[in-house]
């Protein structure tokens, strides 16, 4: 496979189509026996992962349901600083056994910040699949449950994550040259 150029940056292939597939359909099997008969709601926060959600819930067996909600993150007046509000899940989440689905966690903020709001909506229980982490990265205490891969902290696009836009379209992932590395 060969490097791709996305705007002014080079990428390197990083993990195969193949290798995605395989990891995916694991998590996937893992939640069919963790969740069998109680028809868990998936929700995958947008727009990074509406492939793997596609393809995670593609490949579950059991009795299940998914929603997507984007989250809109501003500068607020919390002592963080940071305010998240969720756009569109409208779903009764009480007694619901929740799976957030993510494409990454890097820092954490985001799903630190979600995740106060939908516990008070009183669900069954929340775990969280992400398609990445990058563990050197992480500044919040959010734990994933289901995890593909564990990478390194350096910006990757394809399979749903993409650089200003473009690449999410990509079946495989792909990493950012070192070269290319300043000014991000
Ligand atoms: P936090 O820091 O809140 O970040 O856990 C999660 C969000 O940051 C974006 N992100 C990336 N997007 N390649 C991307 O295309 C990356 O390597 C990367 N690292 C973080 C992403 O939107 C994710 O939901
Ligand atoms: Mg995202």
């Amino acid at each position: 496979m060969a490097d791709i150029r996305i705007h002014d940056k080079i990428f390197s292939p990083f993990i195969s189509a193949e290798s995605i597939q395989e990891r995916v359909r694991d998590l996937a099997a893992q939640i069919n026996s963790d969740y069998k008969d109680k028809n868990p709601l998936l929700i995958g926060i947008l727009n990074g992962s509406f492939i793997f959600a596609a393809d995670l819930f593609r490949s579950l067996t059991i009795e299940a349901e998914i929603s997507f909600v984007k989250l809109a993150s501003y500068k607020g007046t919390s002592s963080s600083g940071h305010v998240v509000t969720a756009i569109g899940l409208e779903e009764e989440l009480h007694g619901r056994h929740i799976i957030i689905v993510e494409d990454i966690i890097d820092t954490g903020k985001t799903l630190h910040s979600f995740l106060p709001g939908l516990h008070q909506r009183q669900p069954a229980s929340v775990k969280i699949a992400a398609f990445l982490t990058k563990p050197t990265a992480l500044q919040y205490e959010v734990k994933a449950d289901y995890v593909a891969f564990e990478i390194e902290n350096k910006f990757v696009v394809g399979y749903g994550l993409d650089y200003d836009g473009q690449g999410r379209n990509y079946p495989e992932l792909y990493q950012l040259k070192e070269e290319f590395l300043q000014g991000l």
